[in-house]
């Protein structure tokens, strides 16, 4: 690598770092933004997985494929909500330690960052438009408009997810940067440039959406079996979803182990260092474990444990693929500009490190726990009886009730802080 470039791009992140430093130790926002990013991740693998998987059924058309393609459709909402507000925590994550790099790369490709903005909302508005062509034109089956809005959200999501994958990746490597903001000497300062794409590892991240969404339907197929109403209809439908779940999650594998596998044989000459160390074989634990998931639930298809527990190790598999993910960018800016995040200058806020865990573990865990439970106790107990009424448990509706005190309450804090910092 160039001397003179590594000490110009250590001296210039240095003179961009900011000087308020990090507010506690750096380590615990590398390891916030490696969970929160793997959360991010499995939101953002689903919404492409049944965005891809609602359009596909529509080719299918059979009664089953309709019935999935519909219930995809809707979970595509949901998971675009999810992505969204996941998206939101690596990135400030990204802004406490990596700021110099982050905003950097945001700056080149300033244009494109807003228009991933657009892109989401018109995609995120496409799956209305689906949802309702579904919901009026006689619900499961007949929706055919819904397929041009399908492909819409489809290719939008794909050119956002194209876009964050640019704004990363730029970030990572700042020997390069001024060649891209002055090419030829030149200053361009229209943030109007794509400037590096590495297609394996973009395609490695799109294609973990198959076996991510194969996963979550092998939870579904067990809860289809859990419903309290049974039928004949339910006992082939969950055997479909096993199908369905199987051929995605088999080939959803391979092709994340042979993507990997590119991508670490694409690595630039800033990242060769990687392929020396063990992180890659760590990698590769993940990616074999998507291979096996299938057939592991092949065998395990009457144990309901293990059903769920195909989505919740695609949790934690991505957490080990996210390790590795950031292990690359740390080890690649150390080499590059000689950064290294542990070193920041920490200056102790213990009253934000307090509002952020209170919020996200008091506020954000009881209203996410009272949603969640009740979604799926309602869902449980009145699927497929039209008209049925569920009541909540008593335990239930206090926790309801704590979740929307413990909202009001952070909501009048909000107010009482902000007011109180400007007019002191
Ligand atoms: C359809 C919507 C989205 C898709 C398909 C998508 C996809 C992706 C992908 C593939 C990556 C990994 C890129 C790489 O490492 O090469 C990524 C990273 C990331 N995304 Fe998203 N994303 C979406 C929406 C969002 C939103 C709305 C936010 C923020 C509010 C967000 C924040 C992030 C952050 C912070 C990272 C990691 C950046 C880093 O560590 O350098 N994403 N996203």
């Amino acid at each position: 690598m160039n001397e003179n470039l590594t000490t110009a791009a250590a001296a210039m992140t240095a003179a961009l770092a900011d000087p308020a430093g990090a507010p506690s130790h750096p380590a615990i926002f590398l390891v916030l933004g490696v969970v929160t990013f793997a959360l991010h991740i499995a939101a953002v693998s689903i919404l492409l997985g049944s965005t891809g998987l609602a359009l596909f059924a529509r080719y299918k058309a059979t009664d089953y494929w309709l019935r999935l393609g519909s219930t995809m459709a809707f979970t595509a909402k949901a998971a675009t909500g999810a992505a969204i507000v996941l998206g939101v925590a690596p990135l400030l994550f990204v802004q406490v330690i990596f700021d110099p790099f982050w905003y950097a790369s945001s700056m080149l490709s300033a244009v494109w960052t807003l228009v991933f903005l657009g892109l989401l909302m018109i995609g995120y508005l496409a799956l209305y438009r689906v949802h309702s062509i579904l919901h009026t034109q006689g619900g499961e089956n007949k929706g055919r408009g819904a397929v041009l809005w399908l492909a819409v959200a489809l290719v939008l999501f794909l050119a956002c997810g194209t876009l964050m994958h640019v704004l990363s990746n730029q970030a990572l490597f700042p020997t390069h940067w001024l060649e891209w903001y002055a090419p030829e000497g030149q200053v361009d300062t229209s943030g109007r440039g794509l400037h590096y794409v590495l297609i394996p590892r973009l395609l490695f991240f799109f294609a973990l959406s198959l076996p991510v969404t194969a996963a979550w339907i092998y939870g579904m197929r067990r809860w289809v079996l859990s419903k309290s109403h049974q039928t004949m209809e339910d006992g082939l439908y969950s055997d479909f979803l096993e199908k369905v779940a199987f051929g995605m999650g088999r080939t959803g594998g391979i092709l994340v182990v042979l993507l990997g596998i590119v991508w670490m044989a694409c690595l630039p000459s800033e990242q060769s260092w990687f392929l020396l160390s063990a992180w890659p074989y760590v990698g590769l634990i993940g990616a074999l474990f998507f291979v096996a998931m299938p057939f592991i639930q092949k065998r395990r298809r009457l144990c309901t444990t293990c059903n769920y527990m195909a989505f919740v190790m695609t949790i934690v598999m991505t957490v080990l693929l996210a390790a590795v993910r950031e292990a690359l960018r740390v080890g690649t800016l150390l080499e590059s500009a000689g950064f290294n995040p542990m070193n920041l200058a920490v200056h102790w806020d213990v009253p934000s490190l307090a509002i952020f865990f209170v919020t996200f573990l008091l506020v954000g865990g009881t209203a996410l726990a009272y949603i969640f439970i009740s979604a799926w106790k309602a869902g449980l107990a009145t699927a497929g009886q039209p008209g049925a009424v569920w009541t909540p448990s008593a335990g239930l509706e206090r926790l309801g009730f704590w979740a929307s005190t413990l909202l009001g309450l952070w909501i009048v804090g909000y107010f009482v802080v902000g007011f109180a910092v400007v007019l002191q």
